[in-house]
């Protein structure tokens, strides 16, 4: 046991002096002099949509996705309900490209890898859409998803993705996945979404708020109790962040699972509506939420 023990430590105490010789060396000289001079300030927030004309990121819109989605066929595999049953859905297979025929291709062998069967996603599943972010269905219409039939639109396709000869422009993109999110919801649910967020009040340290008025009839934040708070939350005095609805760069990139938790179990400043608010009510006022970032048809 020991005469085994003996040579494993010497082993891991060699390697360990190995490893410690490949550490990079870090001069902590000029430390101070970068403390002294002062810290660079925090580079502005690159916004993840594009700017429209008047300098501000685009307002998405469901009903430009909806042309975006005829006009790059969607339809083809995702059908014009986005169901996920287009005419080509029932025969789709993944591209089989993999690092192994590409090695092969090298040396002049052309071979094709295990094709796999892919279906196309359905945005109606609300299990699988209160889990997605609007940034998440960009980067999968952009790049490609690898090792599925789920083409690049984009202008560089990730490796293993399938491309479909149609490109589509960074706005476009934005539209189109906007209007399958409308997928997820309903006019009904929206409308009711809307009452609960203006008229449910609820009592908070002894006053009677509704959403809209910490959050703003616009969702920007400028309710009454929003303006009062904005003295202590500085990203709500910069219209900025989590709770301001319009924000729609920090908005593409949450998921609906992530608000129903914060209504549920409160946040900060806001108070818990668990056992206030059913389950479903809270998914209405959700999905009511987004559409202040996007041009919802009913709207
Ligand atoms: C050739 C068939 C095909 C076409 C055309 C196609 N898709 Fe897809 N799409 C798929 C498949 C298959 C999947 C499922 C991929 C997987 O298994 O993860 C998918 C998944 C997606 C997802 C991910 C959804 C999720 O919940 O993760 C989005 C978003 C999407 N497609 C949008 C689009 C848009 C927008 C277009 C048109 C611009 C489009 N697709 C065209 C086949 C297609
Ligand atoms: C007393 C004021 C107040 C009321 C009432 C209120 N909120 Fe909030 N809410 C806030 C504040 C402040 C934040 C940001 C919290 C933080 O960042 O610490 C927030 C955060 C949120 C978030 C999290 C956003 C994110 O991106 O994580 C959601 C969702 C939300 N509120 C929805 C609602 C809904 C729906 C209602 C009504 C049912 C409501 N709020 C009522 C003040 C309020």
């Amino acid at each position: 046991m020991v005469g085994r023990t003996i040579p494993a430590l010497a082993v891991i105490a060699v390697g360990a002096l190995f490893l410690a010789a490949c550490q990079p060396t870090v001069d902590v000289s000029r430390a101070s002099t970068t403390v002294r001079t002062g810290l660079a300030l925090a580079p502005p927030d690159t916004p993840v949509l594009p700017l429209g004309r008047d300098g501000r990121p685009i307002r998405p819109s469901a009903i430009e996705g909806s042309k975006v989605f005829l006009k790059a066929q969607c339809i083809v595999c995702h059908g014009p309900e986005g169901l996920g049953n287009g005419p080509a859905a029932a025969n789709l297979k993944s591209p089989g490209k993999d690092l192994l025929t590409d090695f092969l291709l090298l040396i002049g062998i052309r071979a094709k890898g295990e094709q796999l069967p892919s279906h196309p996603a359905n945005f109606h599943n609300v299990v699988q859409m209160r889990l997605n972010s609007p940034f998440s269905m960009y980067e999968t219409v952009t790049r490609g998803r690898p090792h599925t039939a789920m083409p690049s639109f984009g202008p560089r396709p990730a490796y293993g993705a399938a491309t479909f000869g149609v490109r589509l422009t960074d706005e476009e993109r934005w539209h189109v996945i906007f209007f399958e999110w409308a997928f997820s919801t309903t006019p009904a649910e929206v409308a009711r979404g809307k009452q609960i967020y203006e008229t449910r009040a609820m009592d908070v340290s002894g006053r009677m708020l509704t959403c809209a008025a910490c959050h703003g009839t616009d969702g920007d934040g400028r309710g009454h109790e929003g303006l009062a708070l904005s003295a202590k939350l500085w990203n709500w005095a910069r219209g900025q962040g989590p709770g301001i609805f319009t924000d729609v760069n920090l908005m593409a990139q949450r998921k609906p699972s992530e608000l129903f938790q914060a209504v549920m179990d409160g946040h900060g400043e806001m108070p818990s509506y668990r056992g206030k608010l059913t389950d479903d009510e809270v998914w209405a006022v959700v999905n009511y939420a987004w559409t202040f970032v996007y041009q919802y048809p009913a709207k």
